[in-house]
């Protein structure tokens, strides 16, 4: 097949949602259409259970499935599709930001009774901000649910995006009836069990004015339907792809994810609507899918879990032309040469060695401690792709060493696992202390945790009192040294050498702001 070709028919997306809105039960549902898992309960949930926080096989478990989860491809009506997986933990949002730089397009899962929740406003910002395109599913209907009016125009509002819905419910709770497609002009009817099956039932209904209508789900849920749809065609306009395709319209479908309803009419809009690759941003130039020369980045490395073998796994994702194993291709920020001989692709959740991936494909590479997340790969050109985040740390502890004898240990250990993007390190100006920086207090226990399992290295943690960290930059050597000589106990340098501001309190950083113009603070960096 040619190039072209495969590009146009792969779709990449990753399934987001508030923790418990359903986001590993739809990814399932949608397996099991594609045919790539044959029965319910095959993907395990990647949350970490709640007040698990002390819980430490419950962190490893979690592990093991986020690698066996990273990535999950499926064949679908002629679509190679790639669902990347995302971790359900706030704890490890910034993962799921970075696994959300290598997506297409996203679906956001909410509960029909909860309606918009924290997690779903934050990961909608980070879609806006890259201008994704998202379909709205709106879950859980076989339970009492808000109205869907209500739920759409609290998207429209809390996730500042235009809707438009493409399918219907008909009442919901223990009146569910089912839902009306309003892109094929057909109602699934709802019957709870089919649970386990690909299966619903679909009856072709081009005209809602006809008696069947009465006579599948009752006359009184057939009128509202009616007005509903009535209602629907009256205030929103035509479905728009180029809008879609934007990021500035969602079209938004309703269904019950555990009872496999909606989703069959929610996969068959996604393959027509969603985008195949989109062009990438480098720091030179836009690099579009079609280009013959291959070029990817690392937006995620995963540890093994055998601590037998300290090897990882890289994913790379293939932004133009074709990756081939065996071949030499250009580590950029090494400069130097390599090649794969065991590429790995993913399949619902079985690895194996490919010979040839495409745009839009993850593949996983073998490391043995190089890589570093945001690397790029070509064949020759120094091309570094852009818009990979770092976060910003929010919670800081200084790291200290339990064993002595231990220390190389320990240096190796915290070295990889911030290449990993687990944590940050920064290194005092005052003391040369370390200290780690995290965006949730659990990595501080996987940290400990997985150093002591994997590094056989111990550590301790002190607290540590500090509001933010933020690089800061200038062009006025001469302001900038003289900040760094005041702020002297508030300096540290992070893993690269950079210069990095530890401020106490919010308005110790405004002042710093305030009396020093020419010094730009970034509050996150890139790798
Ligand atoms: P998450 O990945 O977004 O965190 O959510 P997950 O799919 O694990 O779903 C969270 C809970 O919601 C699960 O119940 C799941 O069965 C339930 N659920 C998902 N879709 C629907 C739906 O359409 N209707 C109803 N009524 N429930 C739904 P649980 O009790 O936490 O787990 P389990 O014991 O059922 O696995």
């Amino acid at each position: 097949m040619a190039l072209q070709d495969e590009i146009t028919r792969r779709r990449t997306f990753a399934v987001i949602a508030h923790p418990d809105a359903g986001k590993t039960t739809l990814t399932e549902k949608l397996l099991l259409f594609g045919g790539a898992i044959h029965v319910a309960g095959a993907v395990k949930s990647n949350k970490i259970k709640k007040g698990a926080t002390s819980d430490f096989m419950e962190i490893e478990r979690q592990r093991g499935i986020s690698v066996a989860t990273a990535v999950m491809g499926f064949e679908y009506a002629g679509c190679k599709i790639n669902i990347l997986d995302t971790p359900g933990h706030e704890d490890f949002a910034e993962d799921t930001y970075r696994t959300l730089t290598a997506v297409d397009s996203v679906i956001i899962v909410i509960d029909g009774a909860k309606g918009v929740e924290a997690q779903t406003r934050k990961l909608m910002d980070v879609c806006r901000m890259r201008k994704t395109p998202v379909i709205v599913f709106i879950n859980k209907l076989d339970r009492p649910s808000k109205e869907p009016f209500d739920l759409l125009d609290e998207v429209e509002r809390e996730l500042h995006i235009r809707v438009r819905p493409l399918a219907f419910p008909i009442s919901n709770g223990p009146t569910f009836k089912g839902v009306y497609n309003l892109y094929e002009k057909n109602l699934s009817l709802f019957t709870s069990d089919e649970k386990l099956t690909a299966d619903a039932s679909t009856v072709e209904i081009s005209d809602l004015d006809a008696p069947e209508l009465a006579q599948h789900i009752g006359g009184q849920f057939a009128e509202q339907l009616r007005q509903d749809v009535e209602l629907v065609e009256g205030v929103y306009d035509e479905f728009d792809r180029d809008a879609y395709l934007q990021g500035e319209l969602a079209p938004v479908f309703f269904g019950s994810a555990v009872n496999n309803f909606g989703v069959r009419e929610l996969l068959e809009c996604f393959v027509r609507i969603a985008p195949s690759p989109r062009p990438a941003p480098t720091e030179t130039r836009t690099v579009e899918p079609q280009e013959g020369k291959m070029s990817g980045f690392v937006f995620k490395i995963h540890a093994n879990m055998d601590p037998n073998h300290r090897d990882r796994i890289a994913f790379l994702k293939i932004c133009s032309g074709t990756f081939e194993r065996n071949r030499n291709y250009l580590h950029v920020r090494s400069g130097k040469q390599m090649k794969f001989s065991s590429p790995t692709a993913f399949m619902a959740e079985k690895k194996s060695v490919i010979d040839f991936a495409y745009p839009g494909d993850i593949v996983g590479l073998h490391d043995t401690g190089n890589f570093k997340i945001g690397d790029t790969f070509t064949e020759g050109e120094a091309l570094k792709f852009t818009g990979i985040p770092s976060f910003a740390p929010e919670q800081f502890r200084y790291i200290e060493n339990a064993d002595p004898l231990k220390f190389k240990q320990l240096a190796k250990g915290i070295d990889q696992l911030m290449d990993e993007g687990v944590a940050q390190l920064f290194t005092s100006a005052l003391n040369g202390r370390k200290i780690i920086g995290t965006v949730g207090a659990l990595q501080f226990e996987v940290i400990q945790y997985r150093l002591e399992h994997e590094y056989n290295a111990s550590c301790r943690w002190e607290p540590i009192s500090i509001h933010k960290a933020c690089w800061i930059e200038s062009d006025n050597a001469a302001q900038l040294a003289d900040f760094k000589k005041r702020k002297h106990t508030n300096m540290a340098v992070d893993k690269h050498g950079r210069d990095v501001f530890l401020a106490d309190t919010s308005y110790a950083l405004a002042l710093a702001q305030e009396n020093f113009k020419d010094i730009r603070f970034y509050f996150a960096s890139e790798f």
